[in-house]
Parts: C-alpha cells; structure tokens; sequence
C-alpha cells in the first residue's frame, strides 16, 4: 500500500487531517499545497554549501503564494516561457534574479525574453546564427547536451541524442564563433540531464564536466548544473542523500573554485507539499477487477498516465481501518488509461470518502487540462 512512502506525509498529522476533510467537504477534487513543507525542502536544499545560487524551477508549480514562499528563503527563479517569465516578474520582489532556459522559442519568445531582466539561456546555433542582433552586447548562457540523459522515465531525460535539448558539445567553436562576430558574451554554462535523478554522485559529474569545458571556453563565471533532483515515489525507494550532494560539490568546487556554482530544482521543493483531494463516486466489480471511482482523474492528474507515475493514494476518511482490499482508482474521463493507481490495498470504501493522491505538488495541476470540460480543479494553499 505505500505505507510511509512518502518523505514528507505531512498529512497524516491528525491537525492536518481534519483540515483536509474540512477542505473536501466544502469542494472537491482539490490541490493543497503546504507551505511549511516548501520551505523545509527550501532549507535543505540551502544546507548545500557549494551552491551559490538557487533557482526555483517554476514549471513544477507556478501557485502565486509558493513562489512569494521561495522567494522569502532567498530562491532566484527559473522559466521557460514568457509567461512564466511575465508571471514571476509580477509575483516575486524586483531585485530576485531570473533566468529564461526556453527550447525552440521563436524570436518573438526571445524579444519578450530580453524585455525583462531575465538572464537568458540559448541551446541551439539558429538564435546567435540568425538573430545574433538580438543579443549583441548581451551576456547569455549556453545549455549543453553532455551526450546522455537520465531520470524516472524516458520522456522526462532532456540529453542525449534523442532528445532535443543542449547544443552538442561538437557545436561549441561554432557557437562561440557566431557569438563573438556579435559580441555576445558567453557567460555560463548550463546543464540538465533530466528529472528525478536519486543519485547525489550524477551533480558532481555534470559539475565537473562543464568546469572542464568552461577552462576551454575562457570567458565563464558560473556553471548551471541543472535541477532534477527526485524524491522517492515508490515504496521502498531511498531518498536522495542531500549530504552526500554537498560532499560531491564540495569537492568538485575546491578544484574549480573560479567559477559560481548555480542550480535549478522544481520537484523536489514542491512534490511532498501537495496532495490531491478527490471524493469516491462508485465503485464497480468487472472480471477480476474491483474498480474505485473518484470525481477527477488525468484532467488534474496526468503523471500516471504520462509516464506511469506511482502516487501513493490513501483514503483519508478511513486512515485508521484496515486495508484489505484491491483497487483500480480510477477518474471520470473518457480513456482507459484514466488510471490514477493500480492495484492499491485500501480500506472498503464508501460513496463521498475523500481520497488523497500524494506527491502532487510538482507538474500536477500546472499539467492538467480541460479535458472533457471537467472544470479547473481549485488549489488551496495551507500555512501555519
Ligand atoms: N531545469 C530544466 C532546464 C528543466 O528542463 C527542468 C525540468 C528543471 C530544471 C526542473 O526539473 P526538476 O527539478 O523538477 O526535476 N513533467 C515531468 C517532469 C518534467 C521536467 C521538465 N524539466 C514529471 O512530472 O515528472
């Protein structure tokens, strides 16, 4: 059943409990998010005394009141669209740096870009070959593909030839060489293999790889070495040892220690701090299945669909009795693959329980959709 699964299950405190049942008896399906959780990830994560800047990857969870919390712990931010970018701008305090790491956006994505005080981020050659213009007199960032990828699943690795993020280490004179006929200046250097990355020791490899290629380049100040830094989803999956990532920094920083060390986490602020309300509306026995029915599903949710996620799912109105039967929970939407978990141990459950999926605070209701006119789910924050 996933039983302690989660790092953080904040919810299980009873205080919290009730207040979630409060939260679903006025409305369901719902996002909570809890803010105490951001800023205990927040602090762990500004515990790494080789970072010198942290940016908030916003895309996991762009919610007005976690990035104000964020920006609070002293966090930078990170976007990937002009409205990420417009939106932040307009969220967070105007001294707060940016940075703006889009993929394949038009020129007009990088006029917008350049119109805020973001620090921009270029992957490919096409921008500094056919619109150097635009960033003449400029410092930028150039994002790299170091040849591999990695993460929870395929779809989420961002390196490697078959994916297509990252100039290829084979293009940089080129780059340089377009770069410098306009006189933009290559700043950083950036790097991010992929999301849900549980091995402390794949930082300390990017960290050194992009030194070694920053000593080549000359004109380097800071090494971006990415985000996806995983929690563990699965039971059984051990956490990411955040003291042994300070280690391997450390030591990769005392040899190079010219150059700033930047990093860019979303998931990993935000994961534990959400969970998805839902209310059971039938239940169904069909074969040998027994199905659990609750009133949303991959419209708020897609991760299980997308990429076979596992969230841990609990029925929060019957914490306390025993789980002794075996589940679909499955959402309302026209899809067989409308499956938020599969094969779950839960209590007998009852029409209108609350259901509470974990793990949903980062990429669930920024991913939703409006599929089948569902309605938006709602999101509520919770703060001591
Ligand atoms: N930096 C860059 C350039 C990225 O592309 C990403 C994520 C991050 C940072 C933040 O990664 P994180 O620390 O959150 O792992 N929707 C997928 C994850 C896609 C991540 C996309 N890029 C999921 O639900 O697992």
């Amino acid at each position: 059943s996933g039983e302690a699964a989660v790092a953080h299950a904040w919810w299980r405190e009873p205080a919290e409990r009730s207040r979630l049942l409060d939260i679903a008896a006025e409305a369901t399906p719902r996002y909570v998010y809890h803010l105490p959780t951001v800023r205990q990830q927040a602090r762990e994560l500004k515990s790494l005394a080789a970072v010198d800047r942290l940016h908030y990857a916003v895309k996991a969870n762009t919610h007005p009141a976690i990035l104000r919390a964020l920006a609070a712990e002293g966090f930078a931010f990170e976007c990937v669209s002009p409205g990420e970018l417009e939106s932040v701008s307009a969220g967070v305090p105007a001294d707060v740096p940016l940075l703006f790491t889009p993929n394949f956006a038009s020129r007009a994505d990088f006029e917008r870009g350049l119109a805020t005080r973001a620090t921009i981020t270029l992957d490919a050659l096409h921008p500094v070959e056919y619109w150097g213009e635009l960033f003449r007199g400029r410092e930028i960032v150039l994002r790299v593909d170091l040849g591999r990828g990695l993460g929870h699943h395929e779809k989420v690795r961002t390196g490697g030839s078959g994916s297509k993020f990252g100039l290829p280490v084979e293009q940089l004179d080129v780059f340089l060489r377009h770069a410098d006929a306009h006189g933009v200046v290559v700043r950083g250097l950036h790097a991010h293999l992929g999301s849900g990355v549980l091995d402390a020791k794949h930082w300390g490899e990017v960290y050194s790889q992009l030194a070694s290629l920053a000593e080549r380049i000359g004109s380097i100040a800071f090494l971006n070495i990415g985000g996806g830094l995983g929690v563990p989803s699965h039971p059984g999956e051990a956490k990411l040892d955040i003291t042994a990532l300070d280690k391997v920094l450390r030591e990769v920083k005392a040899a190079y220690p010219h150059y700033q060390l930047w990093m860019e986490p979303g998931r990993y602020l935000v994961a534990d701090a959400g969970v998805l309300l839902a209310r059971v509306t039938q239940t169904k026995g069909k074969g040998s299945w027994r199905y659990l029915g609750v009133d949303t599903g991959m419209n708020s949710l897609i991760r299980p669909a997308l990429y076979d996620a596992w969230h841990e799912i609990v029925n929060l109105s019957r914490l306390d009795e025993p789980s002794d039967a075996l589940f679909q929970v499955v959402g309302p939407i026209c899809e067989s693959g409308d499956v938020l978990g599969s094969d779950r141990r839960l209590p007998e459950p009852r029409e209108s329980d609350v259901i509470l999926i974990a793990q949903t605070g980062a990429y669930g209701k920024v991913m939703s959709s409006p599929y089948n006119l569902r309605g938006e789910t709602e999101e509520v924050v919770l703060d001591n």
